[in-house]
């Protein structure tokens, strides 16, 4: 794994820095309602300070607005991010999505965005695998350096990229079927075993366009109707009742789950197993998010929103070695791809 020259190499005394950091995050009632991704992006602007820079324009994208949209303006997340770090020579630029520019990858919005800054530093790793103006062109622009975050992210994912020690073994599930495939493409010919719950496990069982075979649930919590208090019951995966839905996976599956993870020594998990957000069809989740926890031996990496959520809510992540901020751009580094937004920052 190629790591860009740092920030910590960056002589960054007396200048104005550019940062573009993923605070894309969940908002609810106009207020951010998950912070994690602000919080991980303090450790770069305090090292930015302590060396000395002038003033810091922190950048990022939020949602998926068309131009212009009140909804997705960057007011409550600049509000958080002064609750957690206040101080004044840190300035919030507006949503970067806002500029049709953006997503084209437009020269003439990286030049907007570098306006009065002297260099560029990339600490959005979420957004690494998207060449917008403010991951890629702005980086032909400015001098560019990688941030604590998004080198932190390449290390630790690319570890699952090395040698790993083994048994290294890989658990997936959520419903983004299609999303997941590249990466048990590339990974799971690797992993000594490869756990397969959530919607995934049914599209496996009836077709598998992979070339290896994986763990699939023997049991699940079937449900009358896809709703939270819809009649449900633990059936052998093959004796579910016509039209009813699998929406978890049974004890029996938790356990066999639990047993290899228990033994692993490298752990990648991506994805929960059931609708986790109805507490009656959450138990796979849960048994899979403390079973990786609760391997103190193994180094575990957790990726997706699914799974980073469950594991918050459970107070479990930080028995996690590396808990990913990333959702497709961990997916998709993890399937081997070379991300734009890294790319285009220079080695040291
Ligand atoms: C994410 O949440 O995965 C990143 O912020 C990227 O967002 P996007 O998929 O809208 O580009």
């Amino acid at each position: 794994m190629r790591i860009p020259r740092s920030v910590r190499e960056a002589d960054v005394a007396g200048k104005v820095v550019l940062v573009r950091a993923d605070l894309n995050v969940p908002l609810e009632n106009g207020a951010v309602a998950d912070d994690t991704r602000i919080r991980a992006s303090l450790p770069t602007l305090r090292l930015l300070l302590e060396n000395g820079a002038d003033e810091i324009h922190v950048c990022s994208h939020l949602g998926r607005p068309n131009g212009v949209d009140e909804a997705f303006r960057m007011a409550p997340v600049e509000e958080r991010l002064r609750e957690l770090f206040p101080d004044d020579r840190i300035r919030v630029l507006e949503n970067t999505r806002f500029d049709r520019g953006e997503t084209r990858n437009d020269d003439g919005f990286a030049r907007e965005l570098a306006n009065g800054c002297d260099l560029y530093v990339d600490d959005a790793f979420g957004s690494a695998h998207r060449a917008h103006s403010s991951t890629e062109a702005i980086a032909h622009i400015l001098p560019a350096y990688a941030g604590l975050l998004l080198e932190e992210e390449l290390r630790s994912l690319g570890k699952l990229l090395g040698d790993v020690e083994r048994p290294f073994v890989l658990v997936s599930g959520g419903a983004k079927v299609d999303d997941k495939l590249g990466v048990l493409r590339h990974l799971g010919g690797k992993a000594d075993t490869v756990l397969i719950g959530g919607k995934m496990a049914e599209q496996l069982r009836a077709e598998n366009p992979l070339d290896f075979a994986a763990v699939l649930p023997t049991d699940v919590v079937g449900a009358a109707a896809f709703e939270a208090d819809a009649d449900s019951a633990v059936y052998a995966v093959d004796d579910l009742p016509h039209g009813w839905l699998g929406l978890d996976i049974g004890p029996e599956t938790r356990a066999l789950f639990s047993r290899h993870l228990a033994a692993a020594r490298t752990i990648f998990w991506n994805g929960p197993m059931g609708v986790f957000e109805w507490p009656r069809f959450a138990e796979g989740t849960k048994a899979v998010a403390e079973a990786v926890a609760g391997n103190a031996d193994a180094f575990t990496v957790v990726g997706g929103a699914d799974s980073v959520r469950a594991l918050n809510e459970l107070g479990l992540a930080d028995k996690i070695s590396w808990v990913s901020t990333g959702g497709g751009a961990s997916l998709e580094l993890l399937e081997g791809k070379e991300l734009p937004g890294v790319a285009v920052i220079p080695s040291a």
